[in-house]
């Protein structure tokens, strides 16, 4: 026996409801396909349609902004400007042979004095004077060694009694790094092997040629760049030029100042 054999009048109110629903639900199938539809077309359509006239919601589909590309791998991003080369007062300023200080005469006005051991009372700018205090104090208490300064800022005046004519050895007046108030002159309280290349060998000179880098302080005359820095090698001279510059030049193994920042050698005077 088939349905429809049974089918009485007050089917027809059932059927009637079904036939409802199933145009109801066509038409939620359509509704969907469209949506689907016009994502999937929006996107290509993007590109070509000069006004968006498509006006859907699904066109205005937020999409997320690409993120800023990290620097490639090696590229380096060291802000080789971001102190002065020329200014008497930067920490980076450059004086050798070829850039003597600007002007002849120039003190820095926050010279204080250094509280380390020392042959000559030590005087350095506020900066300077506090790394070289951690420094000091790093390599008592990592290597139980006893550092000493033997000569740091010197005036113009000081570098006309201490220029010895011998110009791979000593400074013009006017041409010393000394007068910027941000090098020493380091040696071993001992005294051993004191301003003297042989300091290079001693447990102190090795320390601080391993170290002094994190401090912020550079040896600025290396033993082979006499032709670079115009004068012999000083393992006892250190510069100050901050954390940051003296990390760079460690880590690239460039080791005077005048490579770092494409700067002329500076063998002779003019
Ligand atoms: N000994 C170094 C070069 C100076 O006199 O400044
Ligand atoms: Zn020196």
């Amino acid at each position: 026996m088939s349905s429809s054999e049974r089918q009485d009048p007050s089917d027809e109110a059932g059927q009637k409801r079904r036939l409802v629903i199933a145009a109801s639900l066509s038409l939620a199938l359509v509704a969907v396909a469209v949506v689907v539809i016009g994502a999937v077309s929006g996107g290509a359509a993007a590109g070509s349609t000069a006004d968006g006239a498509s006006g859907s919601a699904t066109s205005a589909t937020p999409r997320p902004a690409p993120a800023a590309a990290p620097p490639p791998a090696g590229v380096d991003t060291f802000d080789r400007a971001a102190h002065s080369l020329d200014e008497p007062n930067s920490i980076w300023v450059v004086v050798n042979k070829l850039r003597p200080m600007n002007p002849q005469d120039f003190e820095p006005d926050d010279l204080v004095e250094v509280d380390v051991p020392h042959t000559w009372d030590p005087m350095l700018r506020q900066e300077a004077a506090d790394a070289v205090v951690a420094m000091f104090q790093a390599a008592s208490d990592e290597a139980d060694l006893t550092l000493a300064s033997n000569s740091a800022f010197r005036s113009y005046e000081s570098q006309e009694e201490i220029y010895d004519g011998d110009d791979l050895l000593t400074a013009r007046p006017g041409f010393s790094e000394h007068q910027t108030g941000l090098v020493m002159d380091i040696g071993a309280d001992s005294g051993d092997c004191s301003l003297d290349a042989c300091f290079a060998d001693t447990p102190e000179g090795i320390w601080l040629r391993d170290n002094a880098w994190r401090f912020g302080f550079i040896l600025r005359y290396p033993a082979d760049k006499t032709d670079v820095t115009g004068y012999e090698f000083e393992p006892w001279h250190y510069r100050y030029v901050g954390v940051p510059l003296a990390t760079e030049m460690h880590e690239n193994g460039i080791t005077t100042l005048e490579e770092f920042f494409g700067l002329p050698a500076a063998p002779e005077y003019e």
